[in-house]
């Protein structure tokens, strides 16, 4: 079964073609990162017109990639939400029009269950269920059990900033520029000493995470309200740390908690190696984290996401909206 899968919740305008939820045909990626770097993060209606641009020299490009037609293809897949709502409009109508014309079942995606599936890109097997799943990325952080496919339930999660959001703010702070995640990632490993240590919101008896006291943290100590301004890579690489080592000493207390078979890392800050590496070091279970390039937005995980739905015959009709504030698992 061959699935299209469209991306656009952000600011990346994205199509792949992936064959029965796990085979990568083609992974098209067009990102904008380098026209909001000017502005220090995402610009929305920049980011609209973008995708109206991008999106089908991008689909075109997935399609040839993979080698195939769109009389090819079983499904079309499309994220609508969460994400900004004029970006996602242009991913959702392109897949509407194609579903349309070229009579294939149309799926609308959760962007971050779609981050979830990225897990079962280029694997033999799927990951063994229940499953502990840290989703960190831009506008999320959270921690939730899947049951089962398609079945979420969310345990805790940020009380403030994103993980991913800090690293954005963070970098700007030190003058890293956008986005910050790999911008800090890079300066840490030009770090002559481990010696800073900055302070870890626990939270304790809770599955919550809290990253503004952090922030505040490395400002005061950016503008030397502490005495000397320690060497930028000597603050990226303890800011690092102290995210890292929060998310999964929580991260591993729920899955000691829900007796689970296996731990997943997803979204664009599971690019992370100090994270990562954390994370298999301290692991009582199986852990599984996608190849970097498949962390951030893509189309593959979407095409991912909508396999299981679209096996079982699962399709949503032309009348699908878009969902700019849906979450994941929430009761
Ligand atoms: N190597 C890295 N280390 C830490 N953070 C990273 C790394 N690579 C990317 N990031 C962070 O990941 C985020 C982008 O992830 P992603 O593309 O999943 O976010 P998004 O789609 O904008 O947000 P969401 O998925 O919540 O809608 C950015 O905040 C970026 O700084
Ligand atoms: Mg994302």
């Amino acid at each position: 079964m061959k699935i299209l899968g469209i991306e656009t919740s952000c600011d990346e305008t994205a199509a792949s073609v992936v064959e029965d939820g796990r085979h990568l045909l083609s992974n098209v990626i067009a990102s904008q990162a380098s026209l909001h770097a000017q502005y220090g993060g995402v610009v929305p209606e920049v980011a609209s017109r973008q995708h109206l641009e991008a999106m089908v020299p991008v689909v075109e490009a997935a399609l040839r990639e993979a080698e195939c037609s769109f009389g090819d293809l079983d499904a079309i897949a499309v994220t609508h939400g969460p994400g900004l709502a004029g970006a996602l409009l242009i991913g959702v109508n392109v897949a509407k029009a194609l579903a349309f014309s070229y009579s294939l079942p149309l799926l609308g995606i959760n962007h971050l269950e779609a981050h979830v599936y990225a897990n079962w890109l280029e694997e033999d097997d799927p990951p063994e269920l229940p499953a502990l799943c840290l989703i960190v990325s831009g506008g999320h952080s959270d921690i939730v059990l899947m049951e089962g496919n398609g079945r979420f339930r969310r345990l805790g999660g940020t009380r403030d900033d994103a993980a991913g959001e800090a690293f954005d703010k963070v970098a700007r702070i030190l003058g890293l520029g956008f986005p910050g995640g790999p911008a800090i990632e890079k300066e840490a490993k030009n770090a002559t000493s481990t010696q800073l240590r900055l302070p870890r919101a626990w939270l304790r008896g809770t599955n919550d995470f809290s990253f503004s006291g952090l922030k505040t943290a490395m400002l005061r100590l950016a503008r030397g309200e502490n005495g000397v301004t320690p060497p930028i890579a000597e603050m990226a690489a303890a800011f690092q740390e102290s995210v890292a080592d929060v998310l999964v000493e929580k991260t591993i207390a729920a899955v000691r908690k829900h007796r689970v078979a296996t731990v997943m890392l997803a979204g664009g800050v599971a690019a992370n190696s100090r994270l990562r590496e954390l994370l298999r070091e301290r692991s009582p279970v199986t852990v599984r984290i996608p190849r970097p390039a498949l962390c951030t937005d893509n189309g593959a995980m979407v095409a991912a996401a909508a396999f299981y739905k679209a096996e079982d015959g699962t399709a949503n009709g032309l009348a699908l909206d878009i969902e700019p504030g849906l979450g994941i698992g929430r009761s």
